[in-house]
C-alpha cells in the first residue's frame, strides 16, 4: 500500500480489496474539524512503502548511528532506525504482506522482532530463530499481518543497550471496522537517562542490572516535554506502546476517562472506562480520549507514581506530556464505541498447567544478578515442548518480590486468573503484569506456526540477565 498517494485514490482499491463499501468501513479517521495532533512535534513519519500493489507494505529500514533531538536543541547521540527515534511506523491492513529490507549499519550485531506479530518463527528475530544480522549486512523480513491491533518492533540482541539507544518503532494493523475517532496516532514512550556531558549515560551499574534502568526524562514518541493539541468535543484515539527498559506507565489525564477499546491483541469485547491505564515495559493500550476539557484549558498528561518492588519505580508522578485545548467551540460528543467481536474464553478444563516459576538471586562469586525461569537462567533453561493445536495453560509464579512483566512471542494468550480468582472478560495478550509474589494463569493454543518461541521478562536487565526461556513448538 503505497502511503503517498492521496486517499481518494486508494480508497476504492481497499474498498475492493476488503468487498464492501458501507459506512461502517470508512476510514478510522474522518476528521471532524479539529487539531491532528499527530501532525505537531508528536508526528513520527510512516515508513514509506515503495510497492504499488495495495495489499503488499515494502519498506527500507535500516539501524544507524544518529543524533537523536529529543527536545528542541537538545541532541544525544542515538541508535535509530532510519535515523529517527521512533523508527518509522509501519502501517498495514489485515492481510497485508509486510516485506522489510534491513539494513545493519551498527558497529554490532542485531535483529528485528515483531513484537506481537503472528510471524513466521525464523521471521520472529528471537535468538532461536534467527542468526545474528553482522554488522554491514542485510537481511529481509517478510510475513503477512494478520490480526488488528498496535504492535511494535526493536532488536532482540543487546536489548537493554540497543532498546535503551532509541532502536524501537510502532505498528499498527488496520481491520475492515475500525472505531470512530478524530484523529489517531502512536505514542510511543520511553524515558531516558542522561549522564553529565548530555549523553545517554552508559548502560551496566550493578543497581541498574538489579532493578532495571529508568531515567528522568520522560519522552513520547522520542520527544520531551511535547504539547499535544485538542480541541473540546474532539475524540482522540491513541495506540500508547511502552518501549521502556524497566518503567510502568500509570497513566492519568486529570479530569478525564480512557476508554479502552484494544490490548496487545486487538479489540476488546467490551470497552471500558477508566481514569488509569497501566503499562508494563513491552505492552500496548488502545484508547479513545475524548477532550471533555473547555475551550482554551490545559492539562498534563501524568504518569502516577507505582512501586514494581525492591523500591524500583516512580516515587513521584512525573509529567508525560501536556495537553492544550484550542480556543474553538466544542466539537459535538461523539457516541460510546460499540463492542467489539467477541472473544470466547479458551476451554481449559482437564489441561494439567505448566509452572513456570520466576526467582532470582545474586551469585556471590561472580557478583551478578541471575534472574531465573524454573531455576535456570538462559540458555539453560529447559525448551517447552509443545504441540501445534494443542491448548496450553501455564502458572506463572512470581516467587521474587520484584514484578516481572511477562511476554511471550509469536502467540496472543488469555489470562485465566490471578492468585485464583478468574478474569472477568477474556481479552488477548502477550504482555503482562506479574506481580511479586502473585500467580497467574494464562492459556493459549499455538496456531500452525512450529519452531522456536521466546518468553521471558520485558524488563531489559532481566532477559540479559537471563529471564528467559524458549517453547519448541513441533507439528
Ligand atoms: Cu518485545 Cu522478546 O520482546
Ligand atoms: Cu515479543
Ligand atoms: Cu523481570
Amino acid at each position: 500500500m503505497r502511503t503517498s498517494q492521496p486517499l481518494a485514490a486508494i480508497l476504492p482499491a481497499l474498498v475492493a480489496l476488503h468487498g464492501c463499501g458501507d459506512a461502517a468501513n470508512a476510514p478510522a479517521t474522518q476528521a471532524r474539524s479539529g487539531p491532528d495532533p499527530w501532525t505537531s512535534a508528536l508526528r513520527v513519519a510512516t515508513a514509506v512503502d515503495r510497492n504499488a500493489d495495495p495489499s503488499i507494505v515494502e519498506v527500507d529500514i535500516d539501524a544507524r548511528i544518529a543524533e537523536w533531538e529529543y527536545a528542541p536543541g537538545r541532541r544525544v547521540r542515538a541508535m535509530t532506525y532510519n535515523g529517527q527515534v521512533p523508527g518509522p511506523t509501519i502501517e498495514a491492513r489485515v492481510g497485508d504482506t509486510v516485506i522489510v529490507h534491513f539494513t545493519n549499519r551498527l558497529a554490532e550485531p542485531t535483529t528485528i522482532h515483531w513484537h506481537g506479530l503472528r510471524v513466521p518463527a525464523n521471521m520472529d528475530g528471537g535468538p532461536h530463530s534467527q542468526p545474528p544480522i553482522a554488522a554491514g549486512a542485510t537481511f529481509e523480513y517478510r510475513f503477512t499481518v494478520s490480526d488488528p491491533g498496535t504492535f511494535w518492533y526493536h532488536p532482540h540482541m543487546n536489548e537493554r543497550v540497543q532498546m535503551e539507544f532509541g532502536l524501537y518503532g510502532a505498528i499498527v494493523v488496520r481491520g475492515p471496522r475500525e472505531p470512530q475517532a478524530d484523529a489517531e496516532g502512536v505514542f510511543v514512550l520511553d524515558d531516558l537517562l542522561l549522564g553529565d556531558d548530555g549523553q545517554i549515560a552508559p548502560t551496566g551499574p550493578l543497581l541498574e542490572q538489579h532493578s532495571g534502568r529508568e531515567g528522568p526524562l520522560s519522552v513520547v514518541n522520542g520527544r520531551a516535554g511535547a504539547i499535544l493539541p485538542m480541541r473540546a468535543g474532539q475524540r482522540q484515539r491513541w495506540r500508547i506502546v511502552n518501549a521502556g527498559s524497566a518503567r510502568y506507565y500509570r497513566l492519568a489525564l486529570p479530569g478525564h476517562r480512557f476508554t479502552v477499546i484494544g490490548t496487545d491483541g486487538g479489540p476488546v469485547t467490551t470497552p471500558r472506562t477508566s481514569d488509569e491505564l497501566l503499562l508494563v515495559p513491552g505492552d500496548r493500550l488502545d484508547v479513545l480520549v475524548d477532550g471533555v476539557g473547555a475551550p482554551g484549558s490545559a492539562t498534563t498528561l501524568r504518569n502516577l507514581p507505582y512501586e514494581r518492588g525492591h523500591g524500583a519505580g516512580l516515587a513521584e508522578a512525573a509529567d508525560i506530556l501536556r495537553v492544550q485545548y484550542a480556543g474553538d467551540t466544542a466539537l459535538p460528543r461523539l457516541a460510546a464505541p460499540a463492542p467489539g467481536a467477541r472473544i470466547e474464553p479458551l476451554a481449559v478444563a482437564g489441561i494439567t498447567p505448566r509452572e513456570v516459576t520466576f526467582n532470582e538471586r545474586i551469585d556471590r562469586d561472580t557478583k551478578r544478578v541471575l534472574f531465573m525461569i524454573n531455576g535456570q537462567s538462559y540458555p539453560d533453561v529447559p525448551d517447552v515442548v509443545a504441540s501445534v493445536g494443542a491448548a496450553e495453560v501455564w502458572d506463572l509464579r512470581n516467587e521474587s518480590e520484584m514484578e516481572h512483566p511477562f511476554h511471550l512471542h509469536g502467540f496472543f494468550f488469555q489470562v485465566v486468573s490471578r492468585n485464583g480468582v478468574p478474569e472477568a472478560e477474556p481479552t488477548w495478550e502477550d504482555t503482562i503484569q506479574l506481580r511479586g509474589q502473585e500467580r497467574v494463569r494464562i492459556a493459549f493454543r499455538p496456531d500452525d506456526r512450529p519452531g522456536h518461541w521466546m518468553y521471558h521478562c520485558h524488563i531489559l536487565e532481566h532477559v540479559d540477565n537471563g529471564m528467559m526461556g524458549a517453547i519448541d513448538l513441533r507439528r
